[in-house]
Formats: structure tokens, sequence, C-alpha cells
């Protein structure tokens, strides 16, 4: 039985139907919440026997610690999170709260239990935290390599630097109690189920809508996408073949430029479902004010989890960005359902300056 926290945002609740699907196991999942959780997200295994939702915050100690007495997993997969660079702009605290603080009381909770377990249980048990390329910072020389585990942490937004503590937490918690704990840091996951505040998602509704395409600065910023089916291939792997201790990169080298990201999207939805009045999507391109601290490039050398553990992506990005746009074009009800008032709230705290209509290119 898996234990997988956060199985109501987008990464986890894309695990959670891959775990059904190509496991014979229970998954319980964890989740609180907040705007970008959701049940929708999860309408294909509600009521399947082999998955087990459950409402909670994984800074409440006293309640995951009874989910964990009552259910005994032998894996527990740490994808809660809050996870929005321009949020944690905005509003860093809650990410302290749950990034931060969440992490140390669920490593706190899951240590207790773990030191009941006896024999194989004890020994099989894995701790596997989700985290992200951000942690390295942003590689402003045009020749910096890639990411590597080695690659020294320098996070640069709140979210970043929360990440980055609670990365440590897990370390230490492996090193000081010995914890059999696991680290991986991703590149940028695209695919169904992503809330459309993160950038793909985002140009996704908003050119269906007619409304603007927002690029922040130069639109030169890269960024090195990853399908989310491969983020979960990858994550299973490490759960199973990883070795405690360890942490590993995950990324499919496909390092693009914003700008490059929105005019292949721009071309797959004139594509699929071109404009009425016959022009680009593309015309829909704004460029807008940067976001504060912006980080220039990540880049992932995924070389150690493909050499020690097998994992290589599936997907190809063009692969990956037609099978999302489908997605997308075939849920406009997924998205009208989480796109609340919320949610455009939030869109005019983030891009109120710039108005709701396309502008120009
Ligand atoms: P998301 O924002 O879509 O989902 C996060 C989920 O965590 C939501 O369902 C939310 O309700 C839940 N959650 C938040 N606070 C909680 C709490 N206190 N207790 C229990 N549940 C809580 O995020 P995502 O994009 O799916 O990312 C998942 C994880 O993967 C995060 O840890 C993120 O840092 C990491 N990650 C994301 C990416 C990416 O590109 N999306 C890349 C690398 C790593
Ligand atoms: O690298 C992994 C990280 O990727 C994850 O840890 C984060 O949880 C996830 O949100 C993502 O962070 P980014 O900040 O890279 O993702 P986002 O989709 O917000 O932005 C991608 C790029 O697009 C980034 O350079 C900012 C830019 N952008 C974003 C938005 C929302 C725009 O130009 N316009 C926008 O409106």
């Amino acid at each position: 039985m898996v234990l997988i926290t956060g199985g109501a945002g987008f990464i986890g609740s894309n695990l959670v139907q891959y775990w059904i699907h190509t496991t014979q196991d229970v998954a319980v999942n964890v989740d609180i919440l907040t705007y970008a959780g959701n049940l929708h997200n999860l309408a294909a295994v509600i009521g399947n026997p082999r998955h087990i939702f459950l409402r909670a915050d994984i800074g409440d100690t006293e309640a995951i610690s009874r989910i964990l007495a009552k259910h005994r997993p032998n894996a527990v997969v740490n994808l809660a999170a809050e996870s929005h660079v321009d949020r944690s702009i905005h509003d860093p605290d809650a990410f302290i709260q749950t990034n931060v603080v969440g992490t140390l009381r669920l490593l706190k909770a899951v240590h207790a239990y773990w030191s009941t377990l006896t024999g194989s249980e004890r020994d099989e048990f894995r701790f596997l935290h989700v985290s992200t390329d951000e942690v390295y910072g942003s590689l402003d020389e045009a020749d910096a390599p890639p990411f590597r585990e080695t690659t020294a942490y320098a996070p640069n937004s709140p979210y970043a630097a929360s990440k980055a503590a609670s990365d440590h937490l897990v370390r230490a918690w492996h090193r000081t109690y010995g914890l059999p704990a696991l680290t991986t840091n991703c590149s940028n996951n695209y695919g169904p189920y992503q809330f459309p505040e993160k950038l793909i998602p985002l140009v996704i509704r908003r050119a269906l809508a007619g409304e603007s395409l927002p690029v922040y600065g130069d639109g030169q910023n890269i960024r090195d996408w990853l399908y989310v089916g491969d983020h979960c291939a990858a994550l299973r792997g490490v759960l199973e073949r990883g070795r405690p201790g360890e942490t590993y990169n995950v990324g499919a080298a496909n390092e693009r430029t914003n700008l490059e990201v929105l005019h292949r999207l721009c071309d797959l939805l004139d594509e699929g479902k071109p404009r009425r009045d016959g022009k680009s999507y593309r015309e829909q391109i704004t460029f807008v004010k940067d976001r504060p601290g912006h980080d220039r490039r990540y880049a992932i050398d995924a070389g150690k989890i493909t050499n020690e553990l097998g994992w290589k992506p599936a997907e190809t990005f063009e692969s990956g960005l037609r099978k999302t746009i489908r997605w997308y074009l075939e849920n406009q009800e997924w998205v009208a359902n989480v796109t609340s008032e919320a949610y455009r709230d939030w869109i005019a705290l983030n891009y109120g300056g710039y108005g709701e209509r396309a502008g120009s290119a």
C-alpha cells in the first residue's frame, strides 16, 4: 500500500491514477484540497476499492499519525505543497507553512510510524519526497551545464526556497534518524489535470477564450519540459529501485524558451481548433511585465536516474504537447469546474494590469 500526499493536485492525481492502473496496490490519497486540489481530478478512480481518499493536512500530526497507524503503508510519496511561483511572490507564508512546516510534521509522523515497524516491513519502507529543479536556481550563463544532483542549492523564489528547506529536512531525517528517504528534483511538468495558472494550461484556456496570452519579460526564459506520465514512471522507479538517502534529478532534455512553447501551442491549436476568424492564436500573444526574480534557465541532467534505474521518458515534447492539447480540448468541462471565482480573483491579482482581451504579439 502506498500513501500519496497531494494526490488531488496535478501530479498527484496523475500518480494516483497511474498507480491504480499499473499496479495491484491500494493507494491512500491524503490531500487537504486547497484551490489546487480537486476531486474532479480523481473522477476516474473515485469509487475504486483500491483508492482511498482522505482529506487531511500533512501538517496535522495527529491526523497523519492516525492514518499511518490504520492503513500501514509500505511507502509514502510526498507531493503535497503550494506549488505556484507567482503565488509565492504574493503570499509566501502559505509556502513556508505547508512546504516547510508541513513537511517537518509529516517527517516526524512518518518517522514515528516507521520506528514501530520490524523486519522486512521496516527494511523495505520508503519515504519519497517530490521536489523541484528550482532549488538549484538559475542557469544564467549560456553554456552552463544542466543541473546535476551535486549542483549547489541556490533557490531564488519563496517557492523554491521553501522546497529547498523541505529537501534539507528530508536529508536530515535520513542522516540523523535513518529514515529510508529519497528525494527527486524534477523539471517543469505538463499534461492533463494541470491547474490553469501554470503556463501551458493557462495559455490553452486563454487562447480558446479569446484572451491575451501573457508572456513575462522577453519570453526568452528557458524551461525543461517533462510529460507528467513520464514523471509518474520515474517516481515508481525511484520507489522500487532507488537507494535510500539518494536524490535523483528527473527531466527529459526538452529545453524551450517560453516564446517557443507559446508558438508551438498556438500552432497546434490552429490545427486542432482553428479560430473562427481564420487568424492564428499567435495574434493573442502579449508581452507583459516580468516576474520578479524570474529564473532565466532550468535544465536537468537526468543521467543518474537513467543509468542507475533505467528510467527514460516515453514522450517527446511534441507527442506530449499534442496529448495535452487533445485532453484540454476534450475536457473543457473540467476547465470550467476548476476555474472558480477564486481563480478569477487570482487572475485579476496577477494579471490585473493588462486586461482580459487579446493584445498584440
Ligand atoms: P499542485 O499545486 O497541482 O497540487 C498540490 C496538491 O497538494 C493539491 O492537491 C493541494 O490540495 C495539496 N496540498 C497543499 N497543501 C496541503 C497540505 N497542507 N496538506 C495536504 N495536501 C496539501 O502541485 P503539482 O504541480 O501537482 O506539484 C506536486 C509536487 O511536485 C509539489 O511538491 C511540487 O513542488 C512538485 N513539483 C512540481 C512540478 C511541476 O512542474 N508541477 C515540477 C517539479 C516538482
Ligand atoms: O521547474 C519546476 C517547477 O515548474 C515546479 O517546481 C513548479 O511547481 C511549477 O509551477 C513550475 O514553475 P515555473 O515557474 O517554471 O512554471 P510556470 O508555469 O508558472 O511558468 C513557466 C514559465 O513561463 C516561467 O518562465 C514563467 C513563464 N510564464 C508563466 C505564466 C504563468 C509566463 O511567461 N506567463 C505566464 O502567464
